[in-house]
């Protein structure tokens, strides 16, 4: 049996598409770089802004051509009557918008949401034997079986889930329901798939989370993390009694309660075999002086910061409830340069609904005061579900290119002068 994968997004779906291939290639199936090939069509999809889903729908709609053409060869030379191709739309879109995909595209076979991923080469079979269509977008937690695979694409660097979901409500994302709560994986499974990724000879990982600095996991009374309470909650609430110590990826002091991530990462750093450690993404209200410390004294841990400030306007910030004014921003960066002495990166979104050129010159300010490294610069998209979807989208969209366009090129110049400084 042969599986063509297309991921659109972030790095998290990079990871999911990997361990999703990782669960077929374990069961025999082969790879294919195109989709013509396969046997099994699956594409994971993001629904962050309305034109990754745009693209999304059009993929998927030029597989319908694809899957007439791939039933009459084979009808034609094999004289198989019962031959059937399955497409699977998979990840956050067919969250946000499976059911109605599921009517109006009659090709799809399966629509399964980015909680069930365990679950598809399951239903896949159930397809294949059965000919039945399969939806199943309900938000659960997460497997861990879906992490088993120790297929990687690249043989020298791998992402490491730590959490899944978010539970903070940034006003314009629709992750927290695409993607459900947050959910954080158990500890000792991030340190046994960071050890499996040494015995891959795999020295480089990049840990994975919605926002990193809410890793917050509590222990069981026995001080072992099998078995625990999951899931986070605010941090100042129940406090460990002692200071945790760990060995080699090991967890051995049975007073540490809690294991924050700059103790996972702490974790991390002692597993043998590891070389570079990096993380994405940084919440500027909850990145803590604590994490710089370690990263300015860690040999491991990249200097870079990826730290997201969205907007420059504190009337924008507190409409988009990121919690944080462009002060608080702004010292948080000096500390960063202060104790860690790296590079920083960033994202923006231009044009959040109300936003006025005044906003938006707060923006490029900060943009040109921290020059960072690189930045994501996006265009306002309206999500459903998320509480600005009720606002009016009142930028307009030649408005919203225009100050994209001016960030753009503030940036590419400050990139330049980081290249040309090396
Ligand atoms: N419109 C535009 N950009 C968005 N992002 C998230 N939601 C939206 C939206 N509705 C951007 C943010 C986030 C990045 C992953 O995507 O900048 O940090
Ligand atoms: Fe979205 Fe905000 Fe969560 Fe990031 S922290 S995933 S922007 S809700």
């Amino acid at each position: 049996m042969k599986l063509y994968i297309k991921t659109f997004g972030c790095q998290m779906n990079d990871r999911d598409s990997e361990a999703l291939c990782g669960l077929f290639l374990d069961r025999g199936y082969i790879l294919v770089s195109e989709p013509e090939d396969a046997d099994v069509i699956l594409v994971n999809t993001c629904s962050v802004r309305e034109h990754a889903e745009n693209r999304a729908i059009s993929f998927l709609g030029s597989l319908k051509k694809i899957t007439n053409y791939k039933l009459q060869i084979t009808n034609y030379r094999f004289q198989i009557t019962d031959y059937k191709m399955v497409i699977g739309l998979v990840g956050c879109m067919a969250k946000n918008r499976g059911e109605e995909l599921f009517k109006k595209m009659s090709h799809l076979d399966l629509i399964i949401g980015p909680a069930n991923f365990d679950k598809v080469p399951y239903y896949i079979e159930k397809i294949r034997k059965e000919g039945v269509r399969i939806i199943d977008i309900e938000d659960k937690e997460r497997k861990e079986d879906f992490y088993s695979s120790s297929f990687r694409v690249r043989k020298d660097y791998a992402y490491v889930v730590i959490s899944t979901g978010c539970s903070n409500y940034c006003s314009y994302c629709i992750v927290p329901f695409v993607r459900g709560p947050l959910r954080l994986r158990n500890p000792e499974d991030i340190i046994d798939e960071v050890k499996r990724n040494v015995k891959l000879g795999i020295k480089k990982i990049t840990l994975l989370g919605q926002n990193v600095n809410d890793y917050q996991y509590r222990l069981s009374a026995e001080g072992s993390t099998r078995g625990s309470t999951r899931g986070g909650f605010a941090s100042g609430e129940g406090f460990a009694s002692g200071e945790g110590s760990a060995s080699g990826g090991q967890i051995t002091d049975y007073k540490l309660q809690i294991i924050d991530f700059v103790k996972l990462l702490r974790m991390i750093e002692k597993i043998e075999g590891i070389e570079k450690i990096d993380f994405v993404t940084s919440h500027p209200k909850n990145t803590s002086r604590e994490l710089f410390e370690l990263m300015a004294n860690s040999q491991k841990i990249k200097k870079h910061l990826h730290l997201p400030f969205q907007s420059g306007s504190d009337r924008i910030l507190k409409l988009m409830n990121r919690g944080y004014t462009k002060e608080d921003y702004l010292n948080l960066v000096n500390d960063y340069k202060e104790i860690v002495r790296g590079t920083l990166s960033t994202d923006i979104i231009v044009g959040f609904p109300t936003e006025t050129e005044e906003d938006f010159f707060e923006t490029k300010d900060v943009l040109e005061r921290v020059r960072f490294k690189y930045a994501y610069i996006f265009k306002y998209s309206p999500r459903p579900h998320t509480s600005a979807f009720k606002l009016e989208d009142d930028v307009p969209l030649k408005e919203k290119e225009r100050r994209h366009k001016i960030l753009l090129d503030s940036q590419r110049k400050i990139s330049l002068e980081f290249i040309n400084e090396k």
